[in-house]
């Protein structure tokens, strides 16, 4: 079955949010959530050190996108206009119609609700826009913020594979959370 492209304004607003898809121009923004090591700690991109980078991450993103693969959101706080974070879906089986998604907040705005925010927006999206009946998330054991989040969205856990991601240097588990498309209805 061949790919099905997405429509063409991506743009998300909530209350405090704007999420859109991210721009060559944002380069500097992300290399400055991503320079910093608590916000890459548990996920597989790179911490990272000069903004070529950073530009390499968005054009890999943007390939996704056009492959229909995935889709992953700039955050941007609405007052400052700052990129404060990402999220969005990547191994997207369109033929299986499920995802897994992922995010990442500067530590600033930890705290705050921003995240779950931005999630309520972007798990809509998938569910109605890209016809999503699974989200799924792979999380670190260690990672307890990202485990509350997605049991506040409504996530249950499924299991853990054990070591089945390499990420800076060492095996490590993955606990497996999803929602299902009627789980979400039926909260939402
Ligand atoms: C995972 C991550 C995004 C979670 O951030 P977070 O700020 O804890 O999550 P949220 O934005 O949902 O905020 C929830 C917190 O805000 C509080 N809060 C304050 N105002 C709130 C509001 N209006 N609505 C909801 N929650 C609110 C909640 O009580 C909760 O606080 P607590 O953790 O002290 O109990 C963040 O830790 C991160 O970026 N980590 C690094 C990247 C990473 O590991 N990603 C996961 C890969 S799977």
């Amino acid at each position: 079955m061949e790919n099905q492209s997405l429509p063409e304004d991506q743009l998300l607003e909530t209350e405090r949010l704007i999420l859109r898809p991210l721009q060559m121009g944002d380069a500097a923004g992300l290399l400055g959530l991503y320079a910093m090591p608590e916000v890459t700690e548990f996920t597989d991109i790179p911490t990272m050190k000069e903004e070529a980078q950073a530009l390499r991450w968005i054009e890999q993103l943007n390939a996704m996108r056009s492959a229909g693969q995935g889709l992953r959101w700039g955050v941007f706080d609405r007052e400052s206009g700052d990129l404060i974070g990402t999220c969005g879906f990547h191994h997207w089986d369109q033929s299986r119609r499920r995802a897994e998604v992922s995010y990442d907040l500067s530590p600033r705005y930890w705290g705050q609700g921003y995240m779950r925010e931005a999630l309520q927006a972007v798990l809509r999206y998938g569910f109605e826009q890209m016809r999503l009946h699974r989200i799924e998330a792979l999380v670190d054991p260690r990672d307890t913020r990202s485990q509350n989040l997605l049991y506040g969205l409504g996530f249950k856990l499924e299991g853990v594979l054990r070591d089945h991601d390499f990420i800076k240097d060492r095996f490590q588990d993955d606990m497996v959370f999803a929602l299902l498309e009627g789980e979400w209805k039926k909260q939402a």
